[in-house]
């Protein structure tokens, strides 16, 4: 870890020592954006060798490009380059060296013909674990796979309950579902993850597992929600699909469940995800549930009676190699985007217009959320306002509550009303513009957008 000896002295002239190196994870960068912020020296002894750190540790070793200002910070990208600021455009998901990198990977693929299996895929696994710490990870075709195949490898199934909140995308609840056991929603705290108490308030007989949701990439309170798992006697596990790099993720849990689709931190181009385990039984479950019931290594020859085709394409784990060297710099790129919001709006959070989430060492900051508030339909009002005279998109993530889906009456299900919380933040929660790719000027035009929409609101 970081640590800060030589605090004093002019901007950009301060220094550091590092006792030794810090990793790519979002504790290591929630300290390397505070020193760059206060424009200190703090990187000399560099970064964890694991992959995931390397195009960091590259910029890194130039010790001054982070305090660089534009246009020689080779970091972000500075210029407004459209006339609008899009949400998250999809041509610019990939950087020119990373789509370089994912052409190399698929060349290379299209030579083996090992598109489904190959040896890619035990090698994405093995850097993954590298990067995380956590032992053991299944590589899945998707984040919404990847939940199935835990919740059934642990054996939820009709008759279970399983405690979640009622914020996350549908993949969440899909999972559940797909296992034949019951959602049960929770409310959550002001960080828009479940709520311990809120969780234990929940619980039943029937209750086998909980599954909190790192929303937004910040991690739920996952020491105070295996505090009630332990007490209950009941399985965790986390979908810690926002929240790829996030410190903490499957050290408190059973398991945790990621996602790597094109839109997240670290997305590959097409769908894939893993499930991440320090339990190296469940992992081989996994690995089981993944894969035809098919005992691992045993072509053919069954274990289990009955298991899916959802292990990750060779062809999506070679791409995911070339791309993760690029991770640790991307969540750096979005927490530094993220801190210089939350300055710049800090005025209108003490005025009471808005509520700011905090800048936390556990937020890998996928999505960017206020609080708008504002009289009611002035969110709404605010965000039309915001692309009608400004040309800056906003969006809510996600539109509609899982209990407020009309398919949830179909059910036959008493919609629950026991989310007062939930319910409040959603009706406030708009996110900015945040991806890899944001540029500088875009964010200062999201900015000033901003401050012109409230204006005119108040
Ligand atoms: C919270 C959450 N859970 C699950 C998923 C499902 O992941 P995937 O799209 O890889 O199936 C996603 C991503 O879309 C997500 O954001």
């Amino acid at each position: 870890m970081l640590t800060h000896r030589h605090p004093t002295g002019p901007p950009g002239e301060e220094q550091t020592e590092d006792s030794d190196e810090m990793a790519g994870d979002s504790a290591g960068l929630f300290r390397l954006v505070g020193d760059v912020r206060a424009g200190r020296r703090s990187t000399r002894r560099g970064i964890g060798p694991a992959l995931a750190n390397q195009e960091l540790a590259r910029v890194l070793r130039d010790q001054d490009t982070l305090l660089r200002p534009a246009p020689r910070n080779s970091v972000f990208t500075w210029d407004s380059p459209h006339s609008e600021v899009r949400f998250l455009p999809r041509e610019r998901l990939l950087s020119d060296a990373e789509r370089a990198a994912a052409l190399r990977a698929f060349t290379g693929v299209l030579r083996t013909g090992e598109f489904t299996s190959g040896s890619g895929v035990s090698a994405f696994e093995e850097a993954l674990t590298d990067f995380l710490g956590v032992p053991h990870a299944v590589a899945t075709s998707s984040g919404t796979d990847a939940l199935i195949i835990v919740l059934r490898a642990l054996g939820v199934g009709p008759g279970d309950e399983v405690v979640m909140p009622a914020n996350s995308f549908a993949a969440t609840e899909n999972a559940v579902l797909a296992c034949g056991a019951e959602p049960v929603l929770a409310d959550v705290d002001s960080h828009y993850t479940l709520a311990p108490a809120a969780v234990e308030a929940r619980i039943t007989a029937r209750t086998k597992a909980v599954l909190p949701v790192h929303l937004h990439g910040k991690l739920a309170d996952m020491g105070g929600l295996r505090a009630v798992c332990e007490r209950h006697g009941l399985l965790l596990v986390e979908d810690a699909c926002q929240a790829m790099g996030g410190t903490g993720v499957a050290q408190h849990a059973d398991a945790a469940v990621l996602s790597f689709n094109p839109y997240k931190n670290f997305g590959v181009c097409g769908k894939a995800g893993a499930v991440v385990t320090r339990s190296p039984e469940l992992a081989h479950r996994c690995r089981v549930v993944s894969y035809h019931g098919f005992a691992p290594g045993s072509k053919n020859v069954k274990a289990e009676l009955f298991g899916f085709n959802s292990g990750m394409d060779n062809t999506q784990a070679e791409i995911a190699l070339g791309l993760l060297p690029f991770l640790s710099l991307n969540n750096f790129r979005r927490m530094f985007l993220a801190a210089r919001y939350l300055d710049a709006l800090a005025p209108l959070a003490e005025s009471g217009t808005l509520g700011l989430p905090e800048l936390t060492p556990d937020h890998v900051w996928h999505l960017f959320p206020v609080q708008v508030e504002l009289a009611a339909g002035g969110r709404d009002l605010l965000r039309e306002r915001l692309w009608a005279r400004h040309g800056v998109e906003t969006d809510i993530y996600y539109p509609v509550l899982t209990h407020q889906q009309k398919p949830y009456a179909h059910r036959g299900r008493v919609p629950v009303s026991a989310l007062p919380r939930t319910e409040h933040l959603h009706s406030r929660v708009l996110h900015l513009p945040l991806h890899n790719a944001l540029s500088i000027a875009e964010q200062d035009r999201v900015i000033e957008a901003f401050y012109e929409c409230v204006r005119h609101a108040e």
